[in-house]
């Protein structure tokens, strides 16, 4: 009983992590920190980088530009120690998830699926520091960022599930209600369809950055996906709109939840508004990153606590 205690503090830890990990690597995109750590898993072969230029080889940027295959740019004490704590806390994070599945053995004779789905969540985070040497070793390729970024929604909704099967959050009597847990689903896929679309906008910025300076051009350059991209956002918004007030008819908690959906929901649309119409500040890009994957994690939730199959799980455990 202590241990299945354990287990749901460390499903909470462990999705607490997971968004911070992702707002970390939004600062880490968005400040063009990613190459300050040319290799990986260490920094400039050290387990603490260095604090000055002094203390690395003279001849450093020959030595990782041909150890790497690509160019390296002279050292940057800030560029360094953001990609350094985003991998710390990616470390801290797999530590957390291994604890996660020792702990999730306490559920062996009532629950098997705790078990499969905490193995699951820890090779995904592997997959993903696997993806994230990947994104050094390509020169921050945008379509492996992308990937990056999507392994990191599934992990949410895995844990989103390990947290309503396990009560982590509390479980609420929900009545059968197909209609909202359809539109949930619906909400699901379209928002994840969106945020692939908000993927290829950002990949599209990105390749404009390295041409362009000018931030306040950018949007003069932009593609057919970011039009697509802003229009969608009106669906979602919609759609958001309708669970809400549908929601009311049941239980507080789906209510409550949808509530917060809708203002993620805006907040995404105004930090995207901000972002076209001010130059695409960095603080924006990040926030807005963070908010579309909240969103995410709100609908997995909302979808899951309307899932009969779960309840299911959770009377027989
Ligand atoms: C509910 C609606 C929305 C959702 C869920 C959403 C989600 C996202 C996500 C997750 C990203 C980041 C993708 C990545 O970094 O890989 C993104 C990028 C972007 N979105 Fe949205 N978005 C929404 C609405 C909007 C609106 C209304 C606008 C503009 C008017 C907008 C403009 C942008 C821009 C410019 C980027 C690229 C930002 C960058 O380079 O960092 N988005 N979107």
């Amino acid at each position: 009983m202590i241990t299945q205690q354990r287990f749901k503090k460390s499903v909470i830890a462990l999705l607490l992590t997971i968004y911070l990990l992702i707002l970390a690597g939004a600062l880490v995109r968005v400040t063009g920190s990613g190459m300050g750590c040319p290799d990986w898993p260490r920094c400039f072969e050290q387990f603490v980088p260095p604090t000055s230029e002094s203390q690395l080889r003279p001849d450093y940027i020959e030595y990782y530009s041909q150890k790497t295959g690509h160019e390296i740019a002279p050292f940057n004490l800030y560029h360094t120690y953001t990609e350094y704590v985003n991998r710390l806390i990616a470390v801290f994070t797999g530590l957390i998830a291994i604890g996660m599945l020792v702990f999730s053995f306490s559920y062996k004779n009532e629950n098997k699926k705790m078990i499969y789905f905490s193995i699951m969540v820890l090779l995904a985070i592997g997959f993903e520091g696997w993806l994230g040497k990947k994104v050094v070793s390509s020169n921050l390729k945008e379509f492996v960022v992308s990937l990056h970024m999507l392994v990191s929604l599934i992990i949410v909704f895995m844990l989103t599930y390990l947290a309503v099967a396990s009560q982590a959050f509390k479980s609420i009597e929900v009545k059968p209600l197909p209609l909202l847990r359809n539109l949930s689903l619906v909400l699901v896929v379209l928002t994840a369809i969106q945020i692939l679309f908000g993927t290829q906008v950002r990949e599209n910025l990105d390749s404009i950055a390295k041409r362009i300076d000018d931030r306040s051009l950018w949007f003069n350059h932009i593609e057919i996906s970011f039009y697509i991209h802003r229009t969608f956002s009106w669906v979602l918004l919609l759609a958001s709109f309708y669970l809400y007030f549908k929601s009311k008819q049941i239980q507080p908690a789906i209510f409550n939840a949808s509530k917060y959906l809708l203002i993620t929901t805006l907040l995404q649309i105004i930090t995207g508004v901000f972002m076209y119409y001010f130059a695409v500040p960095k603080a924006a890009q990040a926030t807005h990153l963070l908010i579309g994957c909240i969103s995410f994690g709100l609908l997995c939730f909302i979808n899951i606590q309307l899932n009969p199959k779960v309840k299911e799980v959770i009377a027989s455990s």
